[in-house]
């Protein structure tokens, strides 16, 4: 499948359309920003390891019938995706406490949750993605009840999957961001799961092995990265 023109250029990644008007290909790019962009750098190979993270597990996830995205993946750094109409919400699926939860509500970093937490941020760059409830996202026109239901429900069923996998993997799966679309009546998962959208601590030391390293200059950003790469695809 060849690229044709592209259709955006994200943070980390490209967009271009292909021959097929169905399919799009992800690029994944080595460039990372936190903070809203406030933050600029790179991470040697992030495209590379991201693009192989995300998927193996959207095959893990379409292997427990969880619809996404993914096609196949076509090269070091490009993943063959279906062309979805992107909702503007981002889902957060919190187990632990860290990040902005902690900010936000005063939850002791590493407190376990006793069920996990679902939060909706409006997907809008400009205005800082705001965190946002199911009556903004109607009243902003991004989604529908009955959309922001299955996105509810969809991301506790990655979470349900995803956790017993990093389990296994002797990795904490701290919380993670999704992103979903439309395509032809169906709501599938797009975007990436990656140590750019998860928090992943060792699960024997706590140490965090995610972009947590590059937003608060923790060092050791492409051996984490590495690691988790090594861990979820196996490899000696
Ligand atoms: P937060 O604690 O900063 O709200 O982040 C929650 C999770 O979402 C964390 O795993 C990182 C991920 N995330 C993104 O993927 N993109 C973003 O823009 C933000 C703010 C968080
Ligand atoms: N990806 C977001 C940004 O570029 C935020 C983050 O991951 O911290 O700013």
């Amino acid at each position: 499948m060849k690229k044709t023109t592209q259709l955006y250029e994200g943070k980390a990644k490209k967009v271009f359309l292909t021959e097929s008007g169905d399919l799009v290909i992800q690029e994944f790019k080595d460039d990372a920003t936190a903070f809203n962009n406030k933050k600029k750098g790179s991470i040697a190979d992030k495209g590379i390891v991201n693009n192989a993270i995300s998927c193996k597990l959207f095959t893990l996830l379409e292997e427990h019938g969880i619809r996404t995205h993914l096609v196949e993946k076509l090269s070091e750094r490009e993943m063959l995706c279906r062309f979805l109409d992107i909702i503007k919400v981002e889902v957060v699926v919190r187990n632990i406490a860290a990040g902005s939860l902690v900010k936000r509500y005063g939850f002791a970093e590493g407190t376990v949750l006793q069920q996990p937490i679902v939060e909706f941020y409006l997907k809008d760059d400009d205005l800082d993605d705001p965190l946002m409830n199911e009556s903004h996202a109607v009243a902003l026109g991004v989604a529908t009840l009955d959309e922001l239901a299955v996105l509810k429900s969809r991301a506790e069923a990655i979470n349900a999957v995803l956790k017993t996998f990093f389990a296994e993997k002797k990795l904490k799966l701290v919380d993670f961001k999704l992103e979903f679309g439309r395509h032809h009546n169906e709501i599938l998962l797009g975007d990436e799961i990656s140590p750019d959208t998860c928090r992943f601590w060792d699960l024997d030391t706590n140490e965090k092995m995610d972009k947590d390293r590059f937003r608060f200059d923790l060092g050791g950003v492409e051996d984490a990265y590495s690691e988790v790469q090594r861990r979820v695809l196996e490899i000696d």
